[in-house]
């Protein structure tokens, strides 16, 4: 009779033969098919590589791959990666889930790099009771409703379409919470943009989806139907964007879903790519017809998002305006950054097209004093400004407005995995993949979007406070210096000598009675915020979108 120790031992030693067996059928296998994979690599007649290093050769691809991921997490210092490092997404992070952000023993930055930005502190900086809020700005005051708030800093053009439904509905319910407004980005008008009760400003690509007729061209009423939601406060016209000046929109077949496809009135299967510039604006005058009919048919500000680029046609389109009269003027000019974000573009418009922000933000700043349009046009800066000490720098060039779209995306969780045009995103923000949205919980990241908002806005406070002025609108040129290549530093106002000329006469117009007739009531949280909660937020989310206005057709 076999015992119980007996019958054990058999099954631990046919256990064992088995799994012998598996290794060696395992390792055959293998062996079979790195001699199958030697006699292909070695004929093909296509990779050099593999011909020269059969089998050995294939695994280059995949280390390439990987090393994308190894390098983020095991060797990049922290303030080594591009486009954004290691410091600068954790602060995001931080801020957005809105935990401890200060830091330990010492500064890791490297203050003796040329170029870099450092504030200038007050030997008595502002005391917390003298700290005042932004004071509101209002946008557009020859339109029919003008726009005013307060807030610095909001979110950058990312269509729907580029972006996923989670991703979008977060931020819509971020900006709801936070009082920033949303950009739509090129890709119309969706339900989610609307049932969050966020302020939006339309962006009209060069397609003009969601506001174009059969033929493609601009519908008034369709401009009309999308001007008709209260919430839509603004229309921006997009010339270009840093990212690929001088090219469309793409967004690859991949990520056109049937809704997607309607909402932009685009076949389904198809790359979108969007033309290369307005068919219809050829030239400075009719940007200007443009803007006219847009204020016209909307009633809302109109401005335009541009890539400064070409010298001399600001001087074109300022002198323009001062023919036309200062009614006729862009109520703003959003300038992005050569070095600004996408969902895809080509490598050559990305590396090597377009002038910076570092350039390009006074030049403007400083041609809208010249010809005294500085208060009439409201500047808008974008680009890489994701961090209070960048969103500081803009307001003391003399940005009125600061905005960010992948300082966002890290808000959502954007892991810096480069694959926007893929479909295939990890963290669920460009994809419309639901195996990977899955993970995007649209309540917690809307709190983390508003809480990067606060937090930033906050730190920025306290910067311009430490700078002596009681509220960051308040920062100027000379309360930055820049670090030059011998390591000494010269302040902003010495390096960017503010314009003096000034052509201000003929273009004087009644702005207090203006804004008081028209002003719209602005939306800025109290300071100081209210702690935001997931669990506080969830019903508020469940409750706007079923109310049912906010789910009228937007087309
Ligand atoms: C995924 C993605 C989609 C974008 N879509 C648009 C768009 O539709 N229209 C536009 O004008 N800019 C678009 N942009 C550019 C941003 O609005 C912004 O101008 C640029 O990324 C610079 O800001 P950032 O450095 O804070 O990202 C997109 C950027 C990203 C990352």
């Amino acid at each position: 009779m076999l015992t119980m120790f007996d019958s054990t031992e058999n099954f631990l030693l046919t256990s064992l033969q088995l799994m012998s067996a598996l290794f060696i059928f395992v390792i055959g296998l293998a062996a079979l098919w790195a001699v199958y994979a030697y006699l292909v690599d070695s004929t093909q007649k296509t990779q050099a590589i593999r011909r020269n290093y059969p089998v050995i050769g294939r695994f280059r691809a995949l280390f390439e791959r990987l090393g994308e991921f190894f390098r983020q997490y095991f060797f990049a210092m922290d303030r080594e990666e591009l486009p954004f490092n290691r410091a600068q997404r954790n602060w995001v992070y931080r801020a957005a889930k809105d935990v401890d952000n200060t830091v330990a023993f010492g500064s890791t930055r490297n203050l003796t790099v040329p170029g870099q930005v450092i504030f200038v502190n007050c030997p008595f900086p502002t005391l917390g009771e003298d700290a005042v809020p932004s004071e509101p700005i209002t946008i557009g005051p020859f339109a029919r409703q003008p726009y005013t708030t307060a807030g610095l800093f909001h979110i950058s053009g990312m269509s729907y379409g580029a972006i996923s439904k989670p991703a979008l509905e977060a931020l819509a319910s971020g900006a709801a919470e936070a009082g920033c407004w949303l950009n739509t980005g090129e890709g119309g008008l969706s339900p989610y943009h609307l049932e969050s009760g966020a302020d939006l400003v339309f962006q009209i690509g060069t397609a003009k989806y969601g506001v174009r007729d059969a033929a493609g061209n601009l519908s008034d009423e369709r401009l009309q139907a999308v001007a008709a939601h209260a919430q839509v406060r603004m229309f921006e016209i997009k010339l270009s964007q840093g990212a690929k000046p001088g090219k469309g929109g793409i967004l690859p077949a991949a990520k056109i879903t049937p809704e997607i496809a309607e909402i932009r009135g685009i076949p389904v299967g198809v790359d979108s790519i969007s033309p290369n510039r307005h068919p219809d604006v050829g030239n400075t005058g009719e940007l200007l017809d443009l803007i006219e009919r847009v204020r016209r048919v909307t009633g809302k500000p109109v401005g335009f998002k541009v890539v400064l680029g070409a010298y001399g046609w600001l001087d074109e389109l300022l002198g323009m305006v001062h023919a036309r009269g200062v009614a006729s003027a862009p109520d703003f000019i959003t300038v992005d950054s050569a070095d600004g974000g996408t969902g895809a573009a080509p490598m050559p418009l990305m590396d090597d097209m377009g002038l910076p922000l570092r350039v390009s933000l006074p030049m403007l700043v400083d041609k809208l004093t010249e010809y005294g349009l500085r208060e009439r046009i409201r500047v808008v800066a974008s680009g890489k400004l994701i961090t209070p000490a960048d969103v500081a720098w803009a307001l003391c060039i003399g940005a009125d407005f600061i905005t960010s779209a992948r300082g966002f995306m890290f808000a959502l969780g954007c892991i810096q995995a480069l694959q926007c045009n893929k479909n295939t995103c990890p963290t669920g923000i460009t994809t419309h993949q639901r195996k990977f949205q899955r993970g995007l919980h649209v309540p917690t990241k809307a709190v983390r979007v508003a809480a990067y908002v606060q937090n930033l806005s906050k730190e920025v406070g306290i910067i311009a406070h430490a700078c002596g002025v009681r509220s960051p609108r308040e920062l100027r040129r000379f309360h930055a210096h820049l670090v030059q290549a011998d390591g000494r530093t010269i302040g902003l106002d010495q390096f960017y000598p503010e314009s003096e000329r000034q052509i201000v006469a003929a273009l004087s117009w009644p702005r207090d009675q203006i804004e008081v007739v028209h002003a719209s009531e602005h939306r800025s949280r109290p300071s100081p915020l209210e702690p935001l909660r997931e669990s506080s937020l969830e019903p508020r989310i469940a409750a706007r979108k079923s109310a049912p206005s906010l789910h009228a057709p937007v087309e």
